[in-house]
């Protein structure tokens, strides 16, 4: 090598550990869903070995305190302890309630400085939130369930204060069009928890399965969990079941998985909202007890796909409302939810036309058609649910023939349903079809995995604004958020379900928390890459289809 060249080198390797000098000590901050006030500055925390967890007051975040020690440890193989009192290098969870007023019940702030992590909230819910973003403020590998050796687990010097749009962030599993173990649903609240986001909407019952154990009604789950094993074939071309086969394929949850769900979702901020789906999506519960349908007759659960939803629940019959109170009473006994979600979608309602019972309800409650008999089934429903000091919630079906007086509305059929709820002053979740089903493609369908249709690539769900226009400012706050939903037909198995999820609730993740003149999809694409490194360190197998420059029509 000669002179020139050696000094050359010389001064790419100096670049290079300027570089990477200046990397180590200002790593870049890259957090999602973006936060509110975002300043850095220079320098770094080293997280090292003995640094402390300050929890000082009592009662203090002592839960939060164990989550962030519990993934301190799995990363980075150190046993960071949790006390009182340090003047060490820590990392200090406050609660002061006199803060709600600036940060909510959501917020936090965090202050990085080079001895000190601080994270102050008016809420447990607000410190979980706090640590969160000190997870990404660390390299990706802090995600990494197994100890990563050889990272330097530094935190850049940052002020960030930080509260979300929407009270309402959420996600819902169709576990009941395939069955999903008891572990996944662990798996879902920690990549909720880590996007922010608080709802989990667990679709419970449909007409391929019952996935709740109900002990007043064991065949519930005894026969309508299992249908016969049709999956290798397409969901639109399954055989019922026949005369003397054995329905095997399926699951439930026992009563005790969903105690246990219910809790871990509590320490992460998260409710769960369980969905009993009524009056129609009920072929798994009329088979197994098929005296609440209008005719009585026997049904198998279906093993794929059905149109219309016409075994549905008799409204004439007493014994259905009986029936479905006592169902909703165990339900609600489970679940601490506010709201219990019932459904109300696509009842095809031609048996209540021929059902001598459904046409004698009509006539004795003055009732107009069969439009008003639902609202009639939707708002006896909401009586109970009321008096039982919950709240009902259903699909914007639930407007048709008049909507219960304090029902909230999920508006998946477009947003019009959701409008017409909040001027008449109900409460809105928005999912519509057209940016929140994750059930659609979101790549060219002939390199994706087989879905139900549409197409909805993750940029067009970044760009979704839950607050139509038109709205009034009152209006407006009637909205609680936004939600995506994964339905399932198309989706086997956990594998294809984070496929399906990631990245695309990342993008929700922003919609649902950050303000929007703070959102930009380029500078949400480069935060992105970091997000991806995390989920590689979490093994979720997620999609690239947003790499890909297609555009469809
Ligand atoms: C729905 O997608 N039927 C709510
Ligand atoms: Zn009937």
């Amino acid at each position: 090598m000669n002179h020139k060249s050696a000094a050359f080198v010389t001064a790419i390797a100096m670049m290079f550990n300027l570089l990477s000098c200046q990397k180590e000590k200002d790593p870049v901050i890259s957090i999602i869903p973006q936060p509110l006030n975002v300043t850095q500055t220079t320098g770094i925390f080293k997280l090292t070995p003995n640094v402390k967890i300050v929890v000082k007051d009592e009662p203090g975040p002592s839960d939060q305190a164990a989550f962030l020690k519990s993934r301190i440890q799995s990363a980075t193989g150190f046993d960071p302890q949790i006390v009182k009192k340090s003047s060490g290098k820590r990392i200090s969870l406050q609660i002061e309630s006199g803060l709600e007023g600036t940060l909510g019940t959501e917020g936090y702030s965090l202050s990085v400085s080079k001895r000190e992590v601080k994270i102050l909230a008016a809420t447990p819910a607000g410190v979980f939130y706090g640590i969160q973003t000190l997870l990404q403020l660390l390299p990706p590998d802090i995600f990494a369930n197994k100890v990563i050796e050889g990272i330097k687990w530094n935190i850049p010097l940052v002020q960030i204060t930080d509260k979300p749009r929407f009270v309402w962030r959420g996600f819902l599993l169709d576990v009941s069009r395939h069955f999903f173990p008891a572990s996944y649903m662990y798996d879902v609240l920690d990549y909720m928890a880590m996007h922010k986001l608080n709802r989990f909407q667990m679709h419970l019952t449909d007409d391929q399965g019952w996935r709740v154990e109900i002990k007043k009604y064991p065949k519930l789950t005894e026969v309508g969990a299992w249908r016969v094993n049709r999956e290798d074939q397409h969901w639109n071309s399954r055989e019922v079941q026949k005369p003397g086969e054995k329905a095997t394929y399926g699951g439930f949850y026992t009563q005790d998985d969903i105690r246990k769900f219910v809790a871990y979702a509590a320490q992460r901020n998260i409710v769960i909202i369980p969905e009993i789906e009524m009056p129609a999506h009920t072929t798994a519960a009329l088979a197994s007890y098929p005296e609440y349908s209008c005719t009585g007759s026997p049904l198998t659960v279906l093993p794929g796909g059905i149109w219309p939803c016409n075994n549905i629940y008799c409204a004439g019959k007493e014994e259905t409302f009986t029936f479905l109170q006592d169902v909703l009473t165990e339900v609600i006994a489970l679940f601490p939810s506010k709201y219990i979600h019932i459904g109300g979608d696509e009842a095809d309602k031609s048996q209540w036309t021929k059902c001598p019972l459904c046409q004698k309800r009509i006539k004795a409650e003055g009732l107009k058609n069969e439009k008003e008999l639902q609202s009639y089934f939707i708002r006896r429903i909401e009586k109970f649910l009321n008096s039982q000091g919950r709240q009902l919630i259903g699909w914007d079906e639930i407007l048709e023939g008049g909507l219960a007086p304090n029902a909230a509305v999920m508006s998946w059929r477009g947003t019009q349903g959701g409008i017409d709820a909040a001027k008449a002053g109900h409460p809105v979740v928005m999912t519509p079809t057209s940016h929140c089903y994750f059930d659609y493609y979101q790549g060219n369908p002939d390199s994706e995995p087989l879905a139900i249709g549409g197409y909805l690539p993750l940029e067009k769900v970044y760009s979704f604004d839950p607050v139509p226009q038109g709205l009034s400012a009152d209006e407006a706050k009637m909205i609680l958020g936004a939600q995506a939903n994964l339905w399932t037909e198309y989706v086997a198995d956990t594998s294809h379900a984070n496929y399906m999820t990631f990245p695309r609730l990342t993008a929700l993740s922003e919609v649902c928390w950050t303000s929007p003149g703070q959102k930009n999809y380029d500078d949400f694409s480069l935060r992105l890459t970091r997000q991806l490194q995390r989920f590689d360190a979490m093994e979720i197998k997620y999609s690239k289809a947003s790499e890909q420059k297609i555009i469809l029509k």
